[in-house]
């Protein structure tokens, strides 16, 4: 098998090479994704939201893999990536009639429920929680890997914990180097942010009902428009969640929320100060003062999802110390670039 050839070191979750092996989507690519899972290896796996660092959801060592790679604690929970709705019952509990409509309108799509925890679902990947979130991915190659792999893989976003997620296989190997031993390239991803979580684990409506706890790829009115009532926005008081702490998402450079009328003018500020400022704009023809860089970022909250992580990239890429942004439009996937943009530039 193909695999041998690539020469990991699972003992360590490293491969022995410097860099990753990088495949293109193939059946024998596949073959060799599923084979790396078995083996407890740790793959980077692209869906239409960000790249995944994948690992086998029922191995507990690979799990810890994961952690280890990320530099994430070990009390967050990861999401399950499984190949279609009829596997639910193998992760999780007590399914709602509201979780299987949203299964059945999103699925496979960015959307992640958090359901109970079934009896077989380890607590390594829930984070000690007896919840467990669960996605079906909708990118072409997340699939074929999954039903080649046979399982639920479990996969945060392929980024050392706190720092801007990866949209190309490129971002995954620059950010986590040898620490993942194969990659398979999806390509950049089409929907660019991470995917909405929202939480469907209350099955008695006493003890409260269905909300986002991340706003992502699947936009809150869609949701609402399935379940034919509003969906409210939960944001936990108990910081489990890592998206939903203060600084994250965040590049080097210090980010800075700024109205798209001051832009300019405060880029022009901190510039005469001697900072090399990024500014994100769609408007990177228009005149910019001396010492500021125009980062595109489209206007269009579909496409400025699909940029942003790219964008953030680049402005570490030319080694500025400050990026000024305004906020999207908050309507759609804007919500959640809009979220994006304030963790990224939240308390360090
Ligand atoms: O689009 C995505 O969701 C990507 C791709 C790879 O699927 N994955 C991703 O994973 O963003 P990660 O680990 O970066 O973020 C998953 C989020 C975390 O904020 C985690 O705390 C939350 O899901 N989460 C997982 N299980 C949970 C649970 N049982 N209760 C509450 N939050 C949970
Ligand atoms: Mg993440």
């Amino acid at each position: 098998m193909a695999f041998a050839q690539l020469d990991f070191d699972l003992a360590a979750g490293h491969s022995s090479g410097a860099v990753p092996t990088i495949l293109q989507p193939s059946d024998d690519a596949f073959a060799q994704a599923a084979a790396c899972l078995r083996a407890g290896g740790l793959l980077g796996l692209p869906t239409e939201t960000v790249y995944g660092l994948a690992a086998n959801a029922a191995d507990d060592a690979a799990v810890g893999r994961i952690f280890a790679a990320k530099g994430r604690p070990s009390d967050h929970p990861l999401i399950i990536h499984v190949a279609e709705a009829a596997a639910l019952d193998l992760w999780a509990r007590e399914i709602s009639d509201e979780a299987l409509r949203l299964a059945e309108a999103f699925w496979p799509g960015p959307l992640t429920l958090i359901l109970k925890r079934g009896p077989s679902t380890s607590r390594a990947v829930t984070g000690g929680l007896d919840t467990v979130a669960v996605r079906v991915p909708q990118h072409p190659v997340a699939l074929a890997v999954l039903r080649a792999f046979g399982g639920g893989v479990a996969a945060p976003s392929a980024n050392k914990f706190g720092s801007v997620s990866p949209t190309t296989a490129a971002h995954v190997a620059d950010g986590l180097g040898e620490a993942v031993g194969l990659i398979i390239d999806g390509g950049a991803c089409n929907v660019g942010v991470e995917s909405t979580i929202v939480d469907v684990s209350q099955t008695d409506p006493a003890n409260g009902v269905a909300a986002i706890l991340r706003p992502g790829g699947v936009p809150q009115e869609a949701l609402a428009q399935v379940l034919g009532k509003p969906m409210p926005v939960r944001v936990s008081e108990q910081v489990r969640a890592p998206g939903q702490l203060p600084s994250h998402y965040a590049p080097e450079a210090r980010v800075r929320i700024v109205d798209a009328r001051e832009l300019a003018a405060e880029a022009a500020t901190l510039a005469a100060r001697g900072l090399k400022v990024a500014v994100l704009t769609s408007h990177v023809n228009d005149f910019w003062p001396p010492g500021v860089e125009a980062v595109f970022l489209p206007a269009n909250p579909e496409d400025a999802a699909r940029r942003l992580y790219a964008a953030l990239r680049e402005v570490d890429q030319r080694q500025c110390h400050v990026v000024l942004s305004p906020l999207p439009l908050e309507v759609g996937v804007g919500v959640a670039v809009a979220d994006r943009l304030r963790k990224a530039a939240g308390p360090r």
